[in-house]
């Protein structure tokens, strides 16, 4: 209705503005300032009149070793609810193990930092244990209630004025993004998702944070600009994210921690938005700190390239838009260099699981159960790493001979190309390996690139089943491998 009558109010005014032969035209800057739609201009869509905020926010992990996932995930809850968003436009999606996890030395509590306080209390569970999937994610973003399993219901209902911000914090691989639950979301899906959304009219604009390993391949070749979505990603599309707040850094978390505590590009989102006026400041801006903090103050030896993608010009909204601003911060105007500190250690995220077992490991009495558990989770660790690995490897030299098979393993396509063309055939070559050589799970994620590469050389799911079969016999029995969950495509 709003839409309408300002439609038609525009054309009024366009008209005779821009049919006059003889009476002279109003220069175009003020043509433009007196023609804006109410939602258009920059002062109107900050001062917070027009349309709902809207977030959503995924954890896509689970186990303790993975308790920095869904810290995350709280923490930027809390950033949200302190920026005045209301729960009923906060979308949750975590699986709910950590806070009364036996191993949780706080019971009841999660932290994000060595020194920082509870972030779980008051997190919404919206979508928790088995309800944390792909269909129940995408269904969220549709705003599609029929298509929900399970959960509290909640979804984007918006509308053409609102916006929607967007948090995924999790393990990933090329083209695809981890869930606690299977399959996995695979690029294609997410970016299909966004399109359609934006073909119902029902946002203004979307800001979408990424922190997963090679996360840059989830919108690389593959995010339109046209769709009014603007995305940062903790990583590009050929190298991994890093956990932070981990066991043996500085800082490192209480000594009774033996996990990380946050991701590296989320925390630094997030220590950011905690402390500043978000109503003055920038995505850009946002962007241009987390960058520089992800990458180690651009060493890049521990550390990512943070990458935009999308519609760019979104990125000189205020964060309020999309986070509201918590109005203690009022008075803490954006200062370029604003002295967030820096990580002098940070661990690969593919890594940061056996960071946890190690660490339960060394520091669990000798002799006691929880020594002898931890040995057990990290062979079984090493032995499916060193299965896929190798099954990956052997894959491809039956497939193309031993040195085109290498060649074919590394390639990566130049930026601006999506992982695949055939994302059908990548999903079932993954089914195909994995039904002969087992789960690649979180870890074997990491392999995408070798199996997008197998499609883009015309490799067809027959002949991957057959070529698995070869290079595995059977499924290794250890939890990692098991396919008791289902195929992760
Ligand atoms: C910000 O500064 C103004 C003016 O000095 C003051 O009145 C206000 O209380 C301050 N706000 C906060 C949250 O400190």
């Amino acid at each position: 209705m709003g839409i309408f009558a300002t439609i038609s109010l525009l054309v009024l005014l366009v008209v005779p503005l821009t049919n006059v032969d003889s009476r002279p035209v109003l220069p175009l800057s003020n043509v433009e300032s007196f023609l804006k739609l109410p939602s258009d201009g920059r002062a109107d869509r900050d001062d917070g009149a027009v349309g709902t905020r809207w977030a959503v926010l995924i954890a896509g992990s689970s186990g303790f070793g993975n308790y920095r996932h869904q810290a995350d995930i709280c923490h930027a809850y809390q950033i949200m609810k302190k920026g005045g968003l209301k729960d009923e436009n906060i979308i949750v999606f975590m699986y709910d193990d950590i806070a009364h996890n036996e191993e949780n030395p706080r019971p009841g509590v999660i932290i994000n930092h060595p020194q920082g306080g509870d972030v779980y209390n008051g997190v919404p569970k919206d979508y928790v244990g088995e309800d944390v999937t792909v269909g129940n994610f995408l269904a969220v973003l549709l705003g599609d209630k029929s298509a929900l399993t399970g959960g509290s219901g909640k979804v984007v209902d918006s509308g053409p004025n609102d916006h929607i911000f967007i948090f995924y914090s999790d393990h990933g691989g090329p083209g695809v993004l981890g869930m606690p639950t299977y399959p996995y979301l695979y690029a294609d899906d997410l970016v299909a998702t966004l399109k359609k959304k934006h073909a119902m009219g029902t946002y203004k604009s979307m800001v979408f944070y990424l922190e997963a390993c090679e996360s840059g391949s989830i919108f690389e070749g593959l995010l339109p600009e046209n769709i009014n979505v603007y995305g940062t990603t903790a990583s590009n599309a050929v190298e991994s994210s890093w956990g932070t707040y981990c066991p043996g850094e500085y800082p490192s978390p209480p000594p009774e921690y033996w996990t990380c505590l946050g991701d590296l590009y989320s925390v630094a989102w997030m220590e950011d938005s905690d402390i500043h006026n978000l109503r003055t400041e920038s995505v850009k801006q946002q962007y241009e700190l987390v960058k520089t903090r992800t990458s180690g103050h651009n060493t890049y030896n521990l550390g990512s390239h943070v990458m935009q993608y999308g519609n760019l010009r979104l990125s000189s909204d205020h964060l309020f838009l999309y986070m509201g601003s918590n109005p203690a911060n009022e008075n803490c105007t954006f200062i370029d260099d604003n002295l967030l500190p820096s990580f002098s250690k940070a661990v690969n995220q593919r890594d940061a699981d056996l960071v946890y077992y190690w660490n339960k490991f060394q520091r669990s009495p000798e002799g006691s159960s929880k020594k002898l558990d931890a040995q057990k989770q990290l062979l079984d660790m090493m032995n499916h790493r060193l299965h896929v690995d190798n099954s990956v490897e052997l894959i491809a030299k039956l497939l193309f001979g031993s040195e085109k098979g290498r060649e074919v393993l590394k390639t990566v396509r130049p930026a601006g190309k999506p992982l695949v063309d055939d994302w059908g055939c990548l999903k079932s070559l993954v089914r195909s390996f994995e039904a002969s050589c087992g789960s690649l799970s979180q870890y074997g994620m990491k392999h995408m690139r070798s199996l997008a590469n197998f499609c883009n050389a015309g490799i067809k799911k027959e002949t991957m089943a057959e070529v698995s079969a070869q290079a595995c016999l059977r499924v290794p029995a250890n939890p990692w491998s098991s396919l008791h969950k289902g195929f992760s495509a």
